[in-house]
């Protein structure tokens, strides 16, 4: 009986001790043990704080998968200053990030900062805008040519001639750029044979929503007619549509946008903004993160595209937007819980 005992102790010592080696040696036990040890310490530097999405949506989102993946983020915020943004991305250089990703203050201005970074061995990613003129390793973004495009067939669709305004995003940011190609090719025959005349057109700093409405304030201050504005935010559709609620016309000129903010879906469940383009953020974020922590880790991330940005060929991943107006608001930015239905209805409209 005591033999038994003792053989039965013993046999329960060692399946304990191949229990314990096996969770040690265990490839996903040596990995957690690994990125408790040296976390991927990945680098966001985010350059425009302006417009709602970047430090409601982008940075948690991109954040919380950074440490899904076992990394952590040093993040670093300037506010729309190109000058602060050098200086902070030369500090997670120094600080000793592998992969830096860079929303750009200013899409020209950039170039000799990731250099910089590559002569560290730091990676560089530009999420969302594109760094002209610059050996980036990765560029996750939209189709910014269709965000354009979806803008002005949305106003089109409601008004097919008349007084036209243009109000455009900031001349620094590339997207503003592409997304003003895609609205003016929709736009461009009825310019040419006369139905469509722009009566303003110019870039806003900063996708400012108050210049937005200091533009189109001014223009109806001059007495003329407006029969839509193809804004290329929402930012600056608020600017827009408070400058036409001041004529009292609110409502009866269609107004576009993009990014699906909180108030645009409530203006545009109000009548007062036509359309916007919904860009599922979490799934930039996301995939941004994941390039991101494997760039850190020396693979090479796969690509669906490559975009040219005046230097190279870069490896891009590029996401599809989607049009809004009331009729899918629901089926699509509710839907995906991106907005939500109780914030939308039961919060104070802006
Ligand atoms: C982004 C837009 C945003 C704008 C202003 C652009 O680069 O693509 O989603 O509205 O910047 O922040």
């Amino acid at each position: 009986m005591k033999k038994i005992l003792i053989i039965v102790v013993l046999l329960a010592v060692v399946a304990g001790g191949i229990y314990w080696l096996s969770k040690t040696i265990s490839p996903k036990g040596a990995n957690k043990a690994a990125n408790k040890a040296t976390p991927v310490i990945v680098g966001f530097s985010l350059g425009d704080t302006i417009t709602e999405r970047w430090l409601s949506k982008d940075l948690p989102l991109f954040t919380e998968k950074v440490e899904q993946l076992g990394g952590a983020v040093n993040q670093v915020v300037a506010n729309n200053n190109v000058d602060t943004q050098i200086t902070q991305i030369r500090n997670l250089i120094s600080q000793g990030v592998k992969v830096i990703v860079i929303v750009a203050s200013d899409s020209q201005k950039l170039a000799p900062v990731v250099a910089e970074a590559h002569a560290a061995g730091v990676k560089v990613l530009a999420y969302d805008r594109m760094i002209s003129n610059s050996d980036l390793d990765m560029y996750v973004s939209f189709d910014n040519v269709k965000v354009g495009q979806l803008e002005a067939q949305s106003v089109l669709d409601k008004v097919y001639k008349g007084n036209f305004a243009y109000i455009g995003g900031s001349p620094t940011d590339n997207n503003a750029s592409l997304v003003k190609q895609g609205s003016m090719a929709v736009l461009d025959s009825k310019i040419k044979n006369g139905d469509i005349k722009l009566v303003v057109d110019k870039f806003m700093n900063n996708w400012d929503p108050t210049l937005a409405y200091q533009t189109v304030k001014e223009y109806l201050a001059s007495g003329k007619t407006l029969d839509a504005v193809v804004s290329a935010n929402d930012g600056m559709a608020y600017g827009v549509i408070k400058a036409l609620q001041e004529k009292g016309l609110a409502g009866k000129v269609p107004v576009s946008g993009q990014d699906a903010d909180l108030a645009a879906c409530q203006r545009i469940i109000a009548g007062t903004q036509t359309s916007t383009v919904y860009k599922p953020i979490n799934s930039e974020a996301y995939k941004a993160a994941e390039m991101a922590v494997a760039l850190a880790k020396g693979e090479t991330p796969e690509a669906n595209n490559t975009t040219n940005n005046g230097k190279i060929d870069v490896p891009s991943f590029l996401l599809e937007p989607v049009s809004v107006n009331k009729d899918n608001l629901m089926a699509t930015v509710v839907k995906d819980g991106f907005q939500s239905y109780s914030a939308i209805f039961n919060q104070p409209a802006k």
